[in-house]
């Protein structure tokens, strides 16, 4: 991609905000990063980091919540500004996303031909007999078994994987440029997980689509994304090619993440050795490094001062003090053999 074709996403300084009865928290503090036309990109990280709520800030969905600081360009139009009206014609059209829990988006009221066919009438000029049509052909290329017969079942009739199966049909109704993928995978079991992880794929190529996908699983990241972006605490702690991030973490926290994989070698009782501690509290986030409470390579600096995101050679980043300090390469591969 030369370098004067702005990306399609590019989210840049983002803050979001929510009130709670105990006060104003800031559940993102100033993550950015792109996604390019047809590029994978994966968004890591633990339970609260922050990944949905990006996710959500990126369509302006947020519940109760608001961004505070920071633009999301797409196409390099910035979305924080649109009215409701161009929100929507951007919402399903240019940008779809899929969320965890099928259910939850899926409305049990209504059959799954009829919100398949809504959708398509939202956007696009088309009869209801050809938007029927369009919706048998979705449900075929999503791997639904007897599509024409399926438009007339109800969510609740269908299993986790047909209804997630659905929603990806409804996703891509109106061949968005931009997939967000919201951990679409986690309620399945470890089979259908894997096939619809390719679906995905496939679909995403012959679409042509870009996809943020969302997830806590690295070895999803593995397969899946050209680039990696690992959130800590509301922040973008590393971000690069996956290739380059898995083999070579420059963030003692993705370190940790990718120590904490199982593989099938793995005994129980090591899968159960993940990361000491927990995702600091919004209201309690430490000072410094937010997080050098849980760092094995943290020294009294780590406290005090907040690390900025160094850019790294190979288009990479990484926010941890140890690339100001010029000992980050010895450092960090000491801490990898100890499986920091
Ligand atoms: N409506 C809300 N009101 C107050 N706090 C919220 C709200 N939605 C999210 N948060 C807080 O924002 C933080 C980030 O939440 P988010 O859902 O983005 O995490 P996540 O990275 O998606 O986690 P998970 O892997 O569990 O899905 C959490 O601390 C969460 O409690
Ligand atoms: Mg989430």
């Amino acid at each position: 991609m030369p370098t004067t074709v702005p990306p399609l996403l590019q989210i840049e300084d983002l803050h979001v905000e929510f009130d709670t009865p105990d006060g104003t928290v800031e559940a993102v503090s100033g993550v950015g990063f792109t996604v390019g036309a047809q590029e994978t990109v994966a968004v890591v990280g633990e339970s609260g980091s922050g990944k949905t709520v990006t996710a959500l800030a990126v369509l302006q969905l947020l519940d109760g919540g608001r961004i505070s600081r920071g633009r999301v360009l797409w196409d390099g139009t910035d979305l924080t500004g649109l009215d409701r009206r161009a929100l929507r014609r951007i919402r399903g059209n240019e940008i779809a996303m899929i969320f965890q829990d099928p259910m939850t988006s899926l409305d049990p009221l209504y059959s799954v031909g009829h919100q398949i066919v809504e959708g398509l009438r939202l956007h696009r000029r088309i009869d209801k007999r050809a938007a029927r049509e369009r919706a048998v052909e979705l449900l075929e290329q999503v791997g639904m078994p007897d599509p024409r017969r399926r438009l007339d079942s109800y969510p609740h009739q269908l299993s986790g994987g047909q209804r997630q199966r659905v929603m990806i049909a409804i996703a891509l109704a109106c061949s968005p440029r931009l997939l967000i993928a919201d951990e679409p995978t986690t309620a399945l079991d470890v089979t259908i997980e894997a096939q619809i992880l390719e679906l995905l794929r496939e679909l995403q190529v012959e679409y042509r689509s870009a996809m943020l996908l969302v997830t806590h699983d690295m070895g999803v990241v593995a397969e899946t994304a050209d680039r990696v972006v690992v959130f800590y605490a509301g922040q973008v702690v590393e971000q690069g090619p996956t290739a380059d991030v898995l083999r070579d973490p420059q963030h003692p926290y993705t370190a940790a993440l990718l120590a904490a994989v199982p593989t099938p070698e793995t005994d129980r009782a090591e899968r159960l050795a993940a990361i000491p501690g927990s995702v600091p509290p919004l209201r309690a986030m430490p000072s410094g490094c937010r997080f050098h409470t849980r760092c094995a390579l943290a020294w009294d600096a780590c406290a005090r001062e907040e690390p900025p995101l160094h850019a790294l050679p190979g288009g990479r980043s990484a926010r941890c003090l140890l690339h100001g300090s010029g000992t980050a390469r010895k450092t960090l591969d000491s801490a990898s053999t100890r499986g920091a």
